[in-house]
Parts: structure tokens; sequence; C-alpha cells
């Protein structure tokens, strides 16, 4: 599938196979995050790859949990969680504000990066939300202590798998294009 393809069809996936995706095909998703656009080419936000059943579980349950909600999975069943993390403080700037949010614009190309090439590779992905808060949590902070990135936030989660379904279509909608 050409770029363009991708970027036109790829759509949120919600339903996985379990089994696990390919170590290669992993890490051609991981690598085109990597080469996202980022500002300034500081390269400060990191991913981290979770592909242990049980752990993914467990940060299921703290998505849950933020949400309020439990005995849902907000992961989807999905068999790879990413968490894109970026610096709380990037240490770089001039003190204007578009400097401070640069690193969540990173961390955001990383996953848009990811999502199209698990598509382009057949594989489905979908954001996950509330990764900041559950990094939060207490056993979040322990998690990112045990990972040395004590002084990282999160950006957002990015499951990926193999689709148990076609994930559903969306209509663009009309009147997005303004020309000036
Ligand atoms: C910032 C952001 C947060 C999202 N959070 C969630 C989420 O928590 N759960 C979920 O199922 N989908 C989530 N999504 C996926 C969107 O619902 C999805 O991208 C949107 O409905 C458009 O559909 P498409 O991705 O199939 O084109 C999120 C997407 C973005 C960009």
């Amino acid at each position: 599938m050409d770029a363009i393809e991708a970027l036109k069809t790829r759509r949120s996936c919600r339903s996985y196979k379990p089994q696990p995706i390919k170590d290669e095909e992993l890490q051609t998703i991981i690598d085109c995050g990597l080469n996202a656009p980022n500002g300034m080419n500081t390269q400060l936000a990191k991913i981290i790859v979770v592909q242990d059943i049980d752990k993914i579980k467990k940060l299921s349950a703290m998505n849950a949990k933020i949400m309020g909600k439990e005995n849902v999975d907000p992961f989807y069943g999905a068999p790879v969680c990413c968490m894109i993390v970026v610096p709380e403080d990037p240490g770089y700037g001039n003190g204007a504000e578009s400097f401070k949010l640069n690193p969540v614009k990173d961390g955001s190309l990383i996953i848009g990066a990811m999502q199209t090439a698990a598509w382009a590779l057949g594989i489905g992905s979908c954001w996950i939300n509330r990764c900041k808060e559950m990094l939060e949590l207490p056993e979040g902070k322990e998690i990112m202590q045990q990972l040395g990135l004590e002084n990282y936030v999160g950006v957002g989660c990015c499951i990926l798998g193999y689709p148990d379904n076609n994930p559903s279509q969306k209509k663009i909608k009309e009147g997005r294009i303004i020309k000036y």
C-alpha cells in the first residue's frame, strides 16, 4: 500500500486478534514513529513498548480506572501497547508558549506516523487517551521510576494488533477546507 492510500484509508481498530505482531513489523512501525518531524529536531520523545500481556492488562485496568469504569478493556484486547512519553520540561525554549508545547506535538506526530505505518502493513491501531493520567497514578509513577523516566509525561497510548474485523468507516465532514 502506498503512503497516499494508507493515509486516506487508515481507520481506528477496536477489535484485535490476540496473537502478537511480528517483530520486524513492530520495528518498522516504531522506526516510522521515530522518523516523524519534531520541533528543532530534539528527538526528546520516547516510545515505551509493552508486549507482555499481563503488563498490558495492568495498564488497561489503570486506564479504565481513570475513566471511572471497571470490567472494561480500553485497549480492546490489543497485544501491543506503546506509550509515547515526552519530557515534562524539555529544557529549551525562550519562554514562548509555543516552544513549551512542542513535546506534546512531537509525541502526537509519532503516534500518527505509527498508525499510518501500521495500516500500510495491514495492522490495526488506535490512539488511546488518558496516558498522562495513567502514568500519574501511584502504579504509573512506579513504572516510570523503574524505567528511569520520572520526568516524562504521557502523550498517548498507541495500541497495535492484527484486526479482528474491518474497522468502521467514517465520512469526512464538509466545510473543513477554507481557502484564503
Ligand atoms: C487525541 C486522540 C485521542 C483518542 N482517544 C481514544 C480513546 O481513548 N479510545 C478510542 O477508542 N479511540 C480514541 N481515539 C480514536 C478516535 O476516536 C478516532 O481517531 C476518530 O474517531 C476518527 O476515526 P478514525 O481514526 O477511524 O479515522 C483517539 C484519537 C485521538 C487523535
